[in-house]
């Protein structure tokens, strides 16, 4: 049934207590026996928290600023999604017969990741963004995204997301597990606001970690590739090929504010006042830096 879940919503199972799509827990051991190389780098992200963006920032460092290079493939293709299936082959198949080096995506729990990344000693850009616009941004993406469990209402998903209930689980052990790691492993650990903030010195860092060195007139073009209104015009970036019975664009584009802030659009007051409780309990102990305004 390879196409059974095109353009039909899938449901969950789990791995050890983690929810994942059906068809990816279905095919599960082909992701934990996945073969990293030891100059694989994987970006890694909680749903949301501009994994894309990451994705075409490291691409642009990695081929020196060339547009056009990047514009070789859809960013699914030229950076693919480890636990995605659709078909046979999966992804992970598609990679083995990737050149290297490889630029990998994935939404896995660090503890879900396949140990051969970490038996390779694998470098890793972990990027994160704060609980409030990650649900906002999530709650439009399992409308318009066909593929994704049906989110219900607004009040429910909110729900959903603060028990862990989303494709990925709990927000908060996804940010605190790759926190965590950092020191321990090569995990470079990018904050979504800062980003946004200042994105020519984040780029800056994403370069170092790559261990690449581009002039200033280079990394100012990354920069200015990589903004919101550049990739939401960019058709390899934007995921606008993909078709509308998977993304329906009626409900919401891919790149819909690229904003920090958008929850207080969202929440009522009164939601807002549960979440940060609620927060403040499954957050506790952490000094990660989030910052939900800037
Ligand atoms: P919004 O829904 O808040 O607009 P991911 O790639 O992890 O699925 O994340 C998608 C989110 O990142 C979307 O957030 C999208 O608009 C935002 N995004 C993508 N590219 C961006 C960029 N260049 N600058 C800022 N935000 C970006």
């Amino acid at each position: 049934n390879v196409k059974s879940w095109e353009g039909s919503r899938c449901s969950f199972g789990q791995v050890k207590g983690v929810p994942l799509l059906e068809p990816t827990v279905q095919n599960w051991e082909l992701v934990e026996n996945f073969r990293a190389q030891p100059d694989d780098l994987l970006i890694a992200t909680y749903p949301k928290a501009g994994t894309t963006w990451t994705q075409e920032i490291v691409d642009l460092i990695l081929n020196d600023g060339d547009a056009e290079k990047c514009r070789r493939a859809l960013t699914h293709k030229r950076m693919p999604f480890l636990e995605m299936f659709p078909v046979p082959p999966l992804k992970v198949c598609q990679l083995d017969k990737m050149p290297s080096p490889r630029v990998i995506k994935t939404h896995l729990p660090i503890q879900l990741v396949p140990q051969s990344f970490w038996d390779n000693n694998c470098k890793v850009i972990y990027m994160a963004r704060n609980a409030k616009d990650s649900v906002v941004s999530y709650f439009y993406f399992d409308r318009m995204n066909r593929i994704q469990p049906d989110p219900g209402p607004w009040d429910q998903y909110l729900h959903k997301f603060m028990h862990g209930q989303l494709f990925c689980g709990y927000w908060y052990d996804h940010v605190k597990g790759y926190w965590r790691e950092k020191e321990t492993k090569r995990i470079l650990y990018l904050l979504y606001e800062d980003m946004k903030e200042n994105p020519r010195d984040e780029v800056i860092r994403v370069m170092r970690f790559l261990e690449h060195s581009l002039p200033d007139d280079i990394i100012d073009r990354i920069t200015e590739l990589t903004s919101f209104s550049t990739m939401k015009e960019n058709p390899m970036a934007n995921y606008s090929t993909i078709p509308d019975s998977v993304f329906d664009r009626s409900v919401s584009t891919f790149m819909r504010k690229g904003e920090v802030g958008d929850w207080l659009n969202h929440f009522s007051p009164e939601e807002s006042r549960l979440f940060d409780e609620h927060y403040e309990k499954m957050m506790s102990g952490t000094s990660i830096p989030f910052r939900t305004q800037l």
